[in-house]
């Protein structure tokens, strides 16, 4: 019997420009994407039985088929399954600590760990490509939060092209408990009000993709310019949820209005929003301000900051 322990990362969005539709129905995106220490901590233990089991601390999740956890072990089940006659199933326990349907990848990088888990737990030896593409079956920003830091999505999000890595930017993280905006229904709204706009040709994609790549958020990424990263942080979903979610309004514009915040966003599809800082006190000041400002216990606020890397092993 043998166990590890993984430490999965959230991530923020600090780009995600919507550039056309895909014959599968999703998104061409290009997205720049940055993981946090903020961290779930997943626990994975071989059993003897064939089976997949999931526990949870956080009431909101699942730990049925629904979960993202669970269909990441079926997938690997599936995939290998003298692995699974050899080694036995699954018991995996989820501690939470990033918010639930945030726009911050809590369940994807859940998933992510599962593949990474129990592809040691198997000695299945796949490579971090390999891994990166059973992600991909399961959601679109689980390659990602494979091996994380900061990169440029693009496709559906799930074709990556790292960037050097941030770390050190501090940022505050808001994110109202109850509220929920769905992924799905943000990106199909989106496509209603804007889809006149998209791209159509793939040439012309392609274009739009590259312009990216050399466009001036990535030429400050480059110069590790917070700053500058900080003016040029962009989300097109924030024009379908914002009007829609007038507290994620009022928290955007709270943070704008700080003196110490240098940027502020929507990560992913929301609802929760981050500011950029300089420094860890200034984000902690920010916080305080906030929290007096909307003194909700409702309002989730962490300070945490830019790290490089994405699932790492802890224990075994
Ligand atoms: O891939 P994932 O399950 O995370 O996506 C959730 C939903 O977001 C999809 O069902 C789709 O409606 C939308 N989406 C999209 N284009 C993308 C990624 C997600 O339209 N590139």
């Amino acid at each position: 019997m043998h166990s590890y322990n993984l430490i999965a990362p959230a991530k923020i969005n600090l780009y995600l420009e919507i550039i056309g539709d895909r014959p599968d129905g999703y998104h061409e995106l290009v997205m720049i994407l940055q993981s946090i220490d903020l961290a779930d901590e997943i626990e994975l233990h071989s059993i003897s039985d064939e089976i997949i089991r999931v526990h949870c601390n956080h009431p909101q999740v699942p730990t049925d088929k629904t979960n993202l956890v669970y269909r990441a072990a079926e997938l690997m089940a599936k995939k290998f399954p003298e692995a699974l006659a050899k080694h036995g199933g699954v018991d995996i326990t989820v501690k939470k600590h990033i918010p639930v349907a945030a726009g911050l990848a809590g369940g994807s990088t859940n998933a992510a760990a599962v593949l990474v888990g129990i592809d040691l737990l198997w000695n299945l030896g796949l490579t971090q490509i390999e891994i990166e593409e059973l992600g991909a079956m399961l959601g679109s920003d689980v390659p990602f939060c494979v091996a994380g830091g900061t990169v440029i999505a693009t496709g559906r999000g799930e074709q990556l092209s790292p960037l050097p890595s941030l770390d050190h930017i501090y940022i505050v993280l808001a994110k109202y408990r109850s509220l929920e905006v769905s992924t799905a229904w943000a990106y199909k709204t989106y496509r209603q009000e804007f889809g006149n706009f998209y791209i159509r040709d793939t040439d012309n994609l392609a274009a739009r993709a590259a312009a990216v790549h050399s466009g001036a958020i990535v030429k400050a990424i480059l110069a590790k310019d917070t700053i500058a990263i900080a003016q040029k942080l962009h989300n097109d979903l924030e024009k379908v949820v914002l009007p829609a979610y007038p507290q994620v309004l009022q928290l955007r514009e709270l943070f704008a209005s700080q003196p110490d915040v240098i940027g502020t966003m929507m990560s992913g599809s929301g609802p929760s929003v981050f500011a950029l800082c300089q420094s860890q006190q200034q984000a902690e000041q920010v916080k305080l301000q906030v929290r007096q400002a909307i003194p909700d216990e409702d309002l989730e606020l962490f300070v945490t900051q830019t790290i490089t890397h994405g699932i790492q092993i802890i224990r075994n």
